[in-house]
C-alpha cells in the first residue's frame, strides 16, 4: 500500500484527478465511485477537467435501501449532483434502493460487477473503518449485499440529513470481495476524525474488524491523505 500525504487539500484533491487521468489514459474503462464529504472536492475538481466519461462505466459502492434516487439524501442524486450530470458516462449503475427483493438485488448488482469488472475502485473510508457500507465484522469474503448500518455510521451521516431518524437504517453495498477484484484502488482519507482508522490501515493489521484492512492485501493500493505523520510517538 503506497501513502501519499498532503500539507494542501488542492494538491491532495490535484493528485487523486491526476491518478484517475493516468488510469484512465492507461485504458481503464470501468470505474468504482464513492460517495460522502471526502469525494466532493474531488467530483468538484474532475467537472473542471476535460476529462470525458462517455465511454466508460460506473458503479458506485452503495446505496441507502428506502430512498428513491430522486431523494436528495440518495446516492443516486448525489451522484448526479456531483458528478455524472456533468461528466456523464456510458452507463452508470448503482444499487436500487426500493428493489422489493434484496436477494434479487444484491445478485443482480453483483452480476454486474463480474460483467464488467472494475479497472479502478475510488474509496472513503469511515471512523470505523467501513470501506463501501461493509460494516466492522464484514466477511473479507464477502459479495454485493444487504447491510444494516452501524449507529456510528448513521451518527456519522446525519449531518447530511435533517434528523438522525431519517438516516436509512439498511443499505445495500458491494461486499470485500467485489471491491478487492478492481485492478487498481485509490483510498482518500481526509480529516482529523480519520487520523485512528488510518493508523490501523497502516499498521498493516488484518482483520475483519476493520474492513478497509483487507486492502494490505491488495497489490495496487494507493492511500492519500493530508494527515501528517505525528511525530515524537513512541
Ligand atoms: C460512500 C461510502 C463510504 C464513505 C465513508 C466516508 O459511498 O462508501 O464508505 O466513503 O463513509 O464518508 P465521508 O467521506 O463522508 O467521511
Amino acid at each position: 500500500m503506497k501513502v501519499k500525504r498532503f500539507s494542501s487539500m488542492d494538491d491532495l484533491y490535484s493528485h487523486a484527478v491526476a491518478t484517475i487521468v493516468e488510469a484512465k489514459n492507461n485504458g481503464a474503462t470501468t470505474f468504482g465511485l464513492a460517495t460522502g464529504g471526502t469525494m466532493e472536492p474531488l467530483y468538484a475538481k474532475i467537472c473542471k477537467t476535460d476529462i470525458d466519461f462517455s465511454h466508460c462505466i460506473s458503479f458506485n459502492l452503495d446505496e441507502y435501501v428506502g430512498l428513491e434516487a430522486t431523494h436528495q439524501q440518495s446516492y443516486a442524486y448525489y451522484m448526479n449532483k456531483h458528478l455524472l450530470n456533468q461528466k456523464p458516462f456510458l452507463a452508470s449503475y448503482l444499487p436500487d434502493g426500493l428493489a422489493v427483493d434484496p436477494l434479487v438485488e444484491t445478485a443482480r448488482y453483483e452480476g454486474l460487477l463480474q460483467q464488467y469488472p472494475l479497472d479502478f475502485q475510488l474509496l472513503g473510508i469511515g471512523q470505523n473503518g467501513h470501506i463501501g457500507f461493509n460494516e466492522p465484522g464484514t466477511s473479507f469474503a464477502s459479495l454485493t449485499h444487504l447491510v444494516t448500518l452501524e449507529e456510528s455510521t448513521r451518527q456519522a451521516n446525519a449531518r447530511f440529513f435533517s434528523s438522525i431518524d431519517e438516516v436509512p437504517r439498511q443499505a445495500y453495498t458491494m461486499g470485500i470481495q467485489s471491491i478487492m477484484r478492481a485492478k487498481c484502488i485509490l483510498l482518500l482519507a481526509v480529516g482529523e476524525a480519520k487520523r485512528e482508522v488510518l493508523e490501523r490501515l497502516l499498521a498493516s493489521d488484518y482483520t475483519e474488524d476493520v474492513p478497509a484492512t483487507a486492502l494490505s492485501k491488495h497489490p495496487n493500493v494507493m492511500v492519500l491523505t493530508d494527515l501528517q505523520e505525528e511525530e515524537n510517538k513512541l
